[in-house]
């Protein structure tokens, strides 16, 4: 563990040391020499990757931002007043627009004690502390720098009141089904009794409107896609030449699920020097960086189920694109 901020309200610790960041290496050493090669998508998020996300989220076609903060603006006051939760733990915390609703709520029916964001992004993590204290008077900060799928036991206990573990954005559709089972089932083993797990997830819609959200006509959507290929560039001294990659999006009806990939647009051959790896690419082959699967009700009550969870609240938008969800551990 190293510390990288100690002062009266704020401790920040990071369990990601240099040389396995976000274990890229191997990721891309796995990923790229399968039969249908894959990377996945938490590699997206360097400083251009984060910077280019938060675009996103401010683009017409991309809705679930204002989907779910449509929600926790209306919803926040009773999901604080249910729980009478006064900490927030946020998984991937990202901008701190979403956190504020809820500390908003929790500082109004004052509960308000902790907020605890995780973040692969040391510069997010820290800057949310720092807003944030500024903002809400006591408040105290305890940010973790990590992945949440290896750094979870990293999180700290309870500070006494009872607490919401939020993973927003539709996050978890980022991971396919076996995956995802097993990881709420991780998160719910930090809840207490009291505690609440306090999720965000895109609903099955109309193909047409997934496939825009994942394809705006301003190309951002391709060019965080291409960023990936920066990432391994940079960190793997590899040789991608990014615009020999065209973006895709596709959402596959039988999964429910929207994937982006990057299709090469002529053969070409890639050496990614730091893994001595030579990897060849057909004209027209593609390789998959994210699957963002959609929900229904009946979906995610099987998955919470499988995983030891219960549902207790669900939440959408008066247009029904997003839910956020309020579960609980479930009764042994
Ligand atoms: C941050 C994973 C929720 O899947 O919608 C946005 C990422 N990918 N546009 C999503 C993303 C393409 C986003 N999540």
């Amino acid at each position: 563990m190293r510390s990288v901020l100690q002062t009266d309200e704020i401790r920040i610790d990071s369990w990601l040391s240099e040389a396995e960041e976000r274990c890229l290496a191997n990721d891309v050493l796995d990923g790229l020499t399968r039969p249908f090669k894959e990377l996945a998508p938490k590699h997206f998020y360097d400083a251009r990757g984060s910077e280019l996300f938060e675009q996103i989220c401010e683009l017409p076609e991309y809705y679930p931002t204002r989907a779910e903060t449509e929600i926790l603006t209306s919803c926040a006051p009773e999901i604080v007043r249910r729980t009478g939760a006064g900490e927030l733990v946020e998984l991937g915390c990202g901008a701190t627009d979403k956190a504020r609703l809820l500390l908003d709520a929790m500082d109004h029916a004052g509960t308000l004690c902790r907020y605890v964001p995780l973040d692969v992004s040391e510069s997010v993590v820290e800057e949310a502390a720092r807003e944030l204290v500024e903002s809400y008077d006591g408040l105290k900060v305890y940010g973790v720098i990590g992945d949440f799928e290896r750094h979870l036991e990293r999180i700290p206990p309870g500070a006494g009141s009872a607490r919401l573990i939020a993973l927003l954005g539709g996050t978890i559709g980022n991971f396919p089904p076996g995956t995802r089972r097993a990881l709420l089932r991780k998160i719910g083993a930090l809840l207490g009794p009291r505690d609440r797990l306090l999720l965000g997830t895109d609903l099955v819609k109309d193909p047409a409107i997934i496939e825009a959200a994942y394809d705006d006509r301003e190309g951002i959507t391709a060019e965080f896609n291409r960023n990936v290929l920066h990432v391994i560039n940079r960190e793997l001294d590899a040789d991608f030449s990014p615009h020999g990659f065209d973006h895709v999006a596709y959402y596959d009806r039988r999964h429910e699920w929207v994937e982006m990939r990057l299709r090469a647009i002529r053969p070409c051959s890639v050496l990614i020097a730091d893994l001595g790896l030579r990897v060849e690419f057909a004209a027209g082959e593609e390789l998959r960086t994210e699957i963002s699967a959609k929900f229904t009700r009946p979906r995610l009550e099987a998955d919470f189920e499988a995983a030891g969870l219960a549902l207790d609240r669900w939440f959408t938008d008066e247009q029904q694109r997003f839910a956020v969800s309020l579960a609980s551990r479930a009764e042994a």
